[in-house]
């Protein structure tokens, strides 16, 4: 069974099947097929599978031209219909994996991914696990799932885990300039693995097992929470003692080695870098072990909301105040408002009594809870009615030199106006 595979790997008559059409599956789906592969992408929401049909763009890094091209020429295909896994060779899941409570990781949506495949398993066919998720889930849970079929790993069919390392609105690093590690349940799992993405990514790393790559992306994700962690704090604690946080990395940062620079900010938002190291946290605590940089790292970043809110409310108290918040999405240039610090911003400014408004190039209409608005347009007009405007999240497009010419005051979360030295404008 496992030279086949490999054959049809080699001359690209390999079928793929994405599960999943989000921020990780279309842009794999994309490139698989652009690479020369017949892609299958499948997704419960019709709506995406309408768009991908249509090319209608909803993941700002696919290029909406390639994927009219690759639907048109029929070498990529999307459907709700799971009964497709059947006719492909490749199965990749990426669907979400988010938390069921903080601190509880919440799997279900890859076990519906993998009941499906289970129903249609056959000799030879390679599933991959790309959505990131806790050391042990692709052994322990995805492995017996799909072995009580009858069908044996590393026999009849493969298995490896590989996370997914993309960066949305990266230009610099895209998914082929992103080494990709792997780690299979057997050595040929991981084999074919590397022949198939050898098409589309510059670098494939193998890991002893799926346990380890698992673990490789919640321990970048781990550092990144706990390296922002430590330079919210000391964002704090240079404002207690009158000193510039952002001066202080920018000098810090000259040093050749040994120093990354982090720079805090509101809050740590989107699918990934708040809930991945809980997963580590939980799994950890099941062996009898309590992670403590995790937990507290999480619990820093989780209190910059309302750190922010405060910062604010010393500088105008903030029943009656008009608050503009500038950017609501959880990151600068990109089009996505899961686990969005801003979002808990308003909702803080909100129970604090203050009238607030938002700007968004990306987000014309924002809605959760009890706030529906329209996005207010950055007239000088508008600015200059507000008490106060507060950078949260800082998109390029954004005139920066207007907003600051009309403000009152702003409170700048991100370093925005850097080097500038109005005193309207206040730093975290
Ligand atoms: N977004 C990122 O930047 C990023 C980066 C690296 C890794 N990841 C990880 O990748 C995984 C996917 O994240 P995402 O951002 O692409 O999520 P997403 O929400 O953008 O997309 C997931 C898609 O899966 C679909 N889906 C859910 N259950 C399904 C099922 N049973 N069958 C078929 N489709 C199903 C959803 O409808 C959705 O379209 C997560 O584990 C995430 O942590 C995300």
């Amino acid at each position: 069974m496992y030279i086949p595979l490999e054959k049809k790997i080699k001359n690209k008559s390999a079928q793929v099947a994405v599960i999943g059409l989000g921020y990780v599956g279309l842009p794999l789906a994309v490139e698989l097929a652009k690479a020369g592969f017949h892609v299958t992408g499948i997704d419960t929401d019709s709506d995406r599978v309408h768009n991908v049909k249509n090319a209608i763009p909803y993941i700002l890094d696919v290029d909406s031209k390639d994927v009219k091209r690759l639907v048109k020429e029929a070498s990529l295909v999307a459907t709700t219909d799971f009964r497709r896994l059947g006719h492909v060779d490749v199965i990749i899941i990426c669907v979400p994996t988010p938390l069921k409570r903080k601190y509880q990781p919440n799997i279900s949506y890859i076990k519906q991914a993998v009941t499906q495949i289970k129903q249609h398993l056959r000799k030879g066919q390679l599933v991959i696990l790309e959505s990131t998720t806790y050391p042990g889930t692709t052994d322990e849970v995805i492995l017996p799932m799909l072995e009580s079929t009858g069908l044996k790993c590393g026999i009849d069919f493969f298995l490896v885990f590989s996370p997914e390392r993309i960066d949305p609105g990266n230009e610099k690093f895209p998914l082929n300039k992103i080494p990709k590690v792997v780690g299979g349940v057997t050595q040929e799992s991981a084999h074919l693995f590397k022949l198939l993405y050898e098409n589309i990514i510059e670098r494939v790393v193998t890991v002893s097992s799926p346990r380890a790559a698992e673990t490789v992306k919640l321990l970048e994700n781990t550092f990144r929470l706990i390296n922002i962690g430590l330079v919210n704090e000391l964002a704090m604690l240079c404002h207690t003692m009158n000193m510039d946080v952002w001066e202080i990395i920018d000098a810090a940062k000259t040093k050749p080695f040994g120093f990354m620079p982090f720079y805090p900010g509101p809050g740590v938002g989107g699918h990934c870098i708040p809930k991945d190291p809980l997963y580590l946290y939980w799994k950890a605590k099941l062996h009898g072990f309590k992670s403590r940089f995790i937990k507290l790292a999480s619990d820093l970043n989780s209190s910059m909301p309302a750190y922010v809110v405060n910062r604010l409310h010393a500088l105008k108290p903030l029943p009656g105040a008009k608050i503009l918040v500038l950017g609501v999405t959880y990151k600068k240039d990109v089009k996505d408002l899961r686990k969005s610090p801003p979002l808990e911003i308003i909702d803080l400014l909100k129970k604090n009594k203050a009238d607030v408004f938002y700007a968004d190039p990306l987000i014309p209409y924002l809605k959760f809870g009890h706030f529906n608005v329209k996005a207010t347009p950055l007239t000088s007009k508008a600015l200059s009615a507000m008490d106060c405007a507060v950078v949260v999240t800082d998109h390029t497009s954004f005139d920066y030199d207007f907003i600051l010419k009309h403000s009152k005051r702003i409170f700048d979360t991100r370093n925005a106006y850097k080097g500038n030295k109005s005193d309207k404008i206040i730093r975290l």
